[in-house]
């Protein structure tokens, strides 16, 4: 097996992914590249079952190591809100724009010490013979009180990380790749795959 099949579209996720796993040695290529292209409902309860709810669909397509992500942001004040539905809050097209300054606007007048959030990510993989895996990270921040930064995307701008003094948007794309749900959590699903034999071919 030399390649690895990752269930995105994105290739912002693409190129970070490709940047973390590239020294198991094998071809990281995204659905697209495979050659797949499929509708897949995220029906999940959790960003474990929506992560390989998206593995699973992607490997009954091809023989491949297959990964797919999922994520989002837990705001404990709103009860872990959006939390799984994070990409649909206040509508799947609706802008982040939109979507950051109602948070703040829920937030309102919330003090700093309650203002705890999360990112989290999820990571799910297929092995060929069937195996499968997860493994999950986050990064812990604030709600910020205005959008800073023009990096990153999503909910980034409104994402305060204290330890950096920075929000998730202000921070290089190396930075955040160091610190983040999806980086940590890619980092994790690269030391379980390295367990399993044949699949580290350095
Ligand atoms: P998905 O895992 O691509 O479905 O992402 C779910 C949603 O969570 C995204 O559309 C964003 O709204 C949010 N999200 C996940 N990761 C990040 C991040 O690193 N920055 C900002 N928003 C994120």
């Amino acid at each position: 097996m030399d390649r690895i099949v990752f269930a995105t579209g994105n290739q912002g996720k693409m190129r970070e992914i490709r940047e973390i796993l590239g020294d198991l040695g094998m071809e990281v290529c995204s659905m697209k590249e495979a050659g797949i292209s499929i509708d897949i409902e995220e029906n999940g309860q959790t960003y474990e079952e929506n992560a390989m709810i998206k593995a699973r669909a992607v490997a009954a397509q091809v023989q491949a190591l297959v990964l797919a992500d999922d994520s989002g942001l837990e705001v404990d004040y709103l009860g872990g809100e959006p939390g799984i539905y994070s990409a649909r809050y206040l509508g799947e097209d609706t802008s982040y724009r939109i979507k950051n300054a109602d948070l703040i606007k829920r937030l309102e007048g919330v003090p700093d010490e309650k203002r705890t959030a999360r990112f989290v990510c999820a990571i799910g993989a297929v092995l060929p013979d069937g195996r499968e895996l997860t493994t999950r990270a986050a990064i812990e921040g604030r709600i910020g009180y205005e959008e800073r930064g023009a990096g990153g995307f999503g909910y980034d701008p409104i994402f305060y990380v204290p330890e950096m003094g920075k929000s998730t948007a202000e921070l290089t794309e190396e930075e955040k790749n160091l610190v983040s749900h999806r980086g940590k959590a890619l980092r994790l699903m690269k030391e379980e795959l390295r367990k399993y034999e044949n699949i580290d071919r350095k």
